[in-house]
């Protein structure tokens, strides 16, 4: 499948389960415009789509990645500013629907990555970038903080002290400084970028699908709730996925010493 919206081109490769939106935008670096914000959660819904009357789980991945040489994206689009910038009008903004999407998604950073879009990253699952890229806040240029909780969400990764650093300076931080410190998960070469993306990528969808979505909300429980609450959800998850045909089958392949063949069922 591949789908052309006004800022977002959507694929889908059905071999691999693999889906991908491109944010398309690149003369403004890929800033998030209110049209940009819209067409990330309907690529999402058009990729979910992809589910429906499948036997088990297709969409096993999404890439999420910025068009262009120069950047993934660099923030909330300055021209069209308003209060609504911290994620559009409303009430469940694109960076909600990254976070809740049941499919793992996979930030796909070459270049620039700043507020809104450093916000976007955030909301995924994992950020994989190049050695050429930068993160950063810029908003308290503008007078502003990061609207999309990313004070928040860097504190979680990397402390307050970098959080703050991060937003009350304004400075872009390299890819090396953003993995040292847990901002960014993996950095690759800018020449291999593309192929070590697509084997992370593979490395997941090979997985069994309802236990990957089952990690998801409980690595999202845990970010989101204190530690019992957590705990209580995590166990009756578990109970969930005992009675899946891919547990019958990964219990089956290790007794017969064969690769597990997951459907999502
Ligand atoms: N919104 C709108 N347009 C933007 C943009 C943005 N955030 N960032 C870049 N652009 C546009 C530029 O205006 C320029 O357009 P023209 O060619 O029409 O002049 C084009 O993209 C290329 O940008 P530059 O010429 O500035 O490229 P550069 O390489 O010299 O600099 C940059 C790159 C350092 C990223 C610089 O563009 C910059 O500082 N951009 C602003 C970044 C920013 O402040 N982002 C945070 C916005 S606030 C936010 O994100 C908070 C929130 O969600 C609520």
């Amino acid at each position: 499948m591949d789908e052309s919206l006004d800022t977002v081109l959507v694929s889908y490769d059905e071999e691999t389960g693999v889906g991908t939106l491109t944010m398309n935008r690149p003369d403004a670096l890929n800033a998030l415009s209110a049209q940009l914000r819209a067409d990330i959660v309907a690529g999402l819904r058009l990729l979910e789509e992809q589910n429906e009357g499948a036997d088990g789980v297709a969409l096993r991945a999404v890439v999420l990645e910025g068009a262009g040489e120069k950047a993934f994206c660099a923030g909330a689009d300055i021209g069209g500013f308003s209060s609504d910038s911290a994620g559009g009008s409303s009430d469940r903004t694109h960076y909600d629907v990254i976070r809740d999407f049941p499919t793992p998604v996979i930030a796909k950073i070459d270049g620039y990555c700043l507020g809104g879009g450093l916000e976007t990253a955030l909301a995924c699952d994992f950020r994989l970038a190049t050695e050429d890229s930068t993160f950063g806040f810029p908003e308290v240029n503008l007078g502003i903080l990061p609207g999309a909780g990313g004070v928040q969400y860097v504190t979680k990764l990397a402390g307050p002290a970098v959080a703050k650093e991060l937003a009350m300076f304004g400075d872009h931080i390299s890819a090396e400084r953003a993995a040292d410190e847990g901002i960014v998960d993996r950095v690759f070469d800018s020449d291999e970028f593309d192929d070590e993306v697509e084997e992370f990528v593979s490395g997941l969808t090979g997985q069994a699908p309802l236990a990957v979505q089952a990690i998801k909300k409980s690595a999202q429980m845990a970010v989101q709730s204190g530690l019992n609450e957590g705990l209580r959800y995590d166990r009756q998850l578990f109970v969930e996925l005992l009675n899946t045909e891919d547990h019958a089958e990964g219990a089956a392949a290790f007794a017969e010493d064969r690769d597990p063949e997951f459907e999502g069922k």
